[in-house]
């Protein structure tokens, strides 16, 4: 990973605060939000709103926004399947695919 993801991730875990209670969601419900000023991702099986991610992503916002409303973790593991999304989304996690 370069610095500049170093040096948005740090930025982005000051920035960001997260929710207080994690829910259980189905992918109509994450399909639900899909754009820019309120997008849901499924990583892995946790489901993340990534809204706030997106200023951040080294890759641009137009790249993120590829697996908007929908599971991106294959289209995830494609660009790069050495990103740690648990550590750096953390603060994104709003709960689990049900
Ligand atoms: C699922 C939709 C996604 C797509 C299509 C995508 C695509 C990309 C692309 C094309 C790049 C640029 C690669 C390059 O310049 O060589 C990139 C970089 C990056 N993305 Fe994503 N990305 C996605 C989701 C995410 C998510 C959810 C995260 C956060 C966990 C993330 C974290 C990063 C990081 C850290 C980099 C920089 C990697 C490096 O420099 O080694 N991406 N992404």
């Amino acid at each position: 990973m370069c610095v500049l993801s170093i040096v948005c991730l740090c930025l982005f875990n000051c920035w960001i605060k997260g929710v207080t209670e994690l829910g259980s969601y189905t992918l109509e419900q994450v399909a639900q939000h899909n754009t820019r000023k309120d997008c849901w991702m499924v990583l892995f099986g946790k489901v993340y709103n990534v809204t706030e991610y997106l200023p951040f992503h080294p890759g641009g916002k137009g790249e993120l926004m590829r697996g908007a409303g929908k599971d991106g973790t294959k289209l995830f593991l494609e660009y790069h399947s050495w990103v740690n999304p648990e550590l750096m989304l953390d603060k994104c996690l709003v709960g689990f695919l049900r």
